[in-house]
């Protein structure tokens, strides 16, 4: 007699963002189990662009827990994604019409990981249709758990968090990062720090966009933008600032999507100003087209 084909367990009663907290803290505490002491050591696009043993391991964990529970769904990982903005952007594509689709950069911020320097997080999102519906980002170094919830607004252990009320460039803490592809982005994205640096407080690049997005949520920056990111860096803080009452666009003003890749979080006042410095400077990113 046939058996009947055996169909995988699904462990109901859990909600998806309670998944996405359970897979962030666990990872997120094992790579922090492991600092400094990671083995393998690669480089990815150019030497700026790292992975170790450390990422690949932590995606896989944050893989087989979340088919655990939700062995339907799609996941998007940084780790599984080929190298490059074109393999990034096929990769977004062929997971596009995915119902249920997960985000994962298993370690965003693996550069300041490999050298110690404790500012890197676990990024893990949920997008329904094409529409983030839970962003998750966790700092294991400060131990800081942000949570999104579309429509339910967005929470530090709790805590519910709100962007900062600076109207203009000039009392902004803004931030950025030095993209990688550093033939043609990084000239760009330099341009508009060399642009905006004179009229804001201050710039920071601390090296970890989804951790600077939990910022910009929390108020602790005033706004972040950077040219050719990857959907995994933003899709969970692009969620956070939402839920925080900010603005999230394109470099030129187009409301997010998860295909964005030159991208600004701002607490909403400093948006039109800090864009138009970008497109003074010719450093949207778009100019290159
Ligand atoms: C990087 C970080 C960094 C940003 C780079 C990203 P990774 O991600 O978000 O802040 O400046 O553009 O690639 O490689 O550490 O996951
Ligand atoms: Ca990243
Ligand atoms: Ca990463």
């Amino acid at each position: 007699m046939n058996q009947p084909k055996e169909q995988p367990y699904v462990v109901t009663s859990k909600s998806f963002t309670a998944v996405a907290i359970n897979c962030a803290a666990k990872a997120g505490e094992w790579i922090k189990s492991k600092l400094g002491t990671y083995q393998q050591l690669d480089i990815k696009y150019s030497s700026h662009d790292l992975v170790t043993e450390v990422d690949k391991g932590a995606e896989k964990m944050i893989r087989n827990l979340i088919a655990t529970h939700f062995p339907n769904h799609s996941f998007l990982g940084e780790e599984g994604s080929g190298i490059g903005a074109a393999a990034s952007v096929k990769a977004l594509q062929e997971a596009s019409d995915a119902e249920y689709l997960w985000i994962v950069d298993p370690i965003d911020g693996t550069t300041n990981y490999v050298h110690g320097y404790p500012y890197y997080s676990v990024s893990i999102a949920l997008a329904h249709q094409g529409e983030v519906i839970v962003g998750v980002v966790y700092d294991p170094s400060r131990d800081e758990l942000f949570v999104a919830e579309k429509g339910k607004g967005a929470y530090v252990h709790g805590v519910p968090m709100k962007v900062s009320g600076e109207s203009t460039l000039q009392e902004s803490l803004i931030s950025s990062g030095f993209p990688t592809d550093r033939e043609n982005m990084l000239p760009l994205n330099l341009a508009g720090i060399g642009a905006l640096a004179p009229r804001v407080r201050n710039i920071r690049a601390s090296g970890s966009a989804a951790l600077q997005l939990a910022y910009v949520a929390a108020g602790r920056l005033s706004g972040f933008w950077e040219l050719n990111l990857n959907a995994w860096d933003v899709a969970a803080g692009a969620l956070l600032v939402a839920e925080s009452g900010g603005r999230v666009t394109d470099t030129v003003g187009k409301p997010y999507h998860l295909g964005v890749r030159h991208f600004v979080a701002t607490n909403g006042h400093i948006h039109d100003e800090l864009m138009s410095v970008l497109a003074e400077a010719n450093a949207t990113g778009y100019e290159s087209r």
